[in-house]
C-alpha cells in the first residue's frame, strides 16, 4: 500500500485523460497541467525541479540542462511512440529513465499514413477547398485527376512496425508492389508478410510512385529528404511523412513541389511544429494535418494509459513495461 506521506511527486505536463489522471493521483502527489498551458523550457524545469517522476507528450524537451536542474528527477514517460524530445544519453548518464509508447499505436498510424497518402494522390484537400470557394461550375473532364493508388508501387523509407503496416495495407488491399529501405533489412518471412522488397534509398525514392516516411527522429535521419532525394523522385510522385518534422527539409519541399518536381505531398508533421514553413501554406499540391496520425480516442487513451502504467509499476517495483534506455544497475 502506497504511504501517504512519502508518495512520489508526479509532474504531468500536459493536459491528459481526466480518468488516467485520477489513477496518477490515487498513488502519487500529482502537479497537472489540465489547463494544457504551453510552458518554457525554463518553465518546464521550474515544474519539474524537485520532482521524482514526468509524465511527458514528446512535446517536452528533457534536455542535460533540465536533468542538471531535476537531480531527483527518476523516470519520464512519454505518452507517444518517438522519444526524440530526451536526450536519451544524458537521461541514461543522470540513470533517469525512459519510456515511450509503442505498439498501441500502430494501427492506427498506419490507417492515417495511408489516408494521408490517399488523400495526397487524390488531391482530395485541394479539390474540398475548391468547392467550399464556389469554383465548381461545371464538370471537366481533367478536373482534379490525381495518381491511382491501387497497382502503383508503394515506397516505405523506416520499416518498422508502423511501415510493415501501412505495407500490408498496400499489398494485400490495394495490389501495390512493395518497395522499402530501412536501417537493417527485414527476416525473410517479414518481408513476405508485408510483400515487401528491399532496395537502397536511391532506387526507393527513384521506383516509388507514393513514398510514404516512417523512419525515426535522429541527428543521423534529419533531412534525410532534401533537395537531391527529391530530385531523384519521380515528378508524378508522391511524398507522405507521418514520421517527424526534420526528416524532410520543408523549404526544399515546398520549393519541389512549386516547381511540381514531384506531384503532390502530404504531411503531418513539420519542422520547429506547431509552426509550418510559410512556403509550404503557399502551395496548393500539399495536404497538411496538425500531427494527428495517432489520434483516435481509443488510441490515444491506450497511449496514455501505457505512459501512466510506467511511471505507476516503475514507483511499485522499479521495472518498466517499455523502456527506451536501460540504466546501470543501482
Ligand atoms: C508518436 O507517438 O510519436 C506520435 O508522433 C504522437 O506524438
Amino acid at each position: 500500500m502506497t504511504n501517504q506521506t512519502s508518495r512520489p511527486k508526479v509532474t504531468v505536463c500536459r493536459g491528459i485523460f481526466p480518468e488516467v489522471l485520477a489513477q496518477l493521483e490515487s498513488v502519487f502527489d500529482v502537479v497537472h497541467n489540465q489547463q494544457d498551458d504551453v510552458w518554457s523550457a525554463q518553465e518546464l524545469i521550474e515544474r519539474l525541479q524537485g520532482q521524482d517522476g514526468a509524465f511527458t507528450t514528446g512535446s517536452e524537451r528533457i534536455s542535460g540542462e533540465l536533468l542538471q536542474a531535476c537531480p531527483q528527477l527518476k523516470i519520464c514517460a512519454n505518452m507517444a511512440v518517438g522519444f526524440n524530445n530526451f536526450d536519451l544519453p544524458a537521461m541514461t548518464a543522470a540513470g533517469v529513465q525512459g519510456t515511450n509508447a509503442p505498439d498501441v499505436l500502430t494501427e492506427t498510424t498506419a490507417d492515417f499514413g495511408f489516408a494521408l497518402m490517399m488523400a495526397t494522390a487524390r488531391r482530395v484537400a485541394e479539390s474540398e477547398h475548391f468547392l467550399r470557394a464556389g469554383h465548381w461550375t461545371r464538370w471537366s473532364y481533367d478536373m482534379f485527376c490525381g495518381s491511382d493508388i491501387h497497382g502503383a508501387t508503394l515506397g516505405i523509407l523506416g520499416m518498422g512496425r508502423i511501415g510493415q503496416a501501412i505495407a500490408k495495407r498496400g499489398f494485400h488491399g490495394f495490389g501495390m508492389k512493395v518497395v522499402y529501405h530501412n536501417r537493417s533489412r527485414l527476416a525473410p518471412d517479414l518481408e513476405a508478410s508485408c510483400g515487401a522488397q528491399y532496395v537502397d534509398k536511391a532506387t526507393l525514392l527513384a521506383q516509388a510512385d507514393h513514398l510514404v516516411l516512417v523512419l525515426p527522429y535522429s541527428a543521423e535521419s534529419h533531412h534525410t529528404i532534401g533537395a537531391a532525394e527529391l530530385a531523384l523522385m519521380k515528378p508524378s510522385a508522391t511524398l507522405t511523412n507521418i514520421a517527424r518534422g526534420g526528416i524532410v527539409d520543408d523549404a526544399a519541399l515546398a520549393r519541389a513541389l512549386r516547381e511540381r518536381q514531384i506531384a503532390a505531398a502530404g504531411l503531418d508533421v513539420f519542422e520547429g511544429e506547431p509552426s509550418v514553413h510559410p512556403d509550404l501554406l503557399n502551395v496548393p499540391n500539399v495536404v497538411l494535418t496538425p500531427h494527428i496520425a495517432s489520434a483516435t480516442l481509443a488510441t490515444r487513451k491506450a497511449m496514455a494509459q501505457l505512459a501512466a502504467d510506467n511511471l505507476m509499476r516503475f514507483f511499485a517495483s522499479g521495472e518498466v513495461l517499455t523502456p527506451v534506455n536501460t540504466l546501470a544497475a543501482r
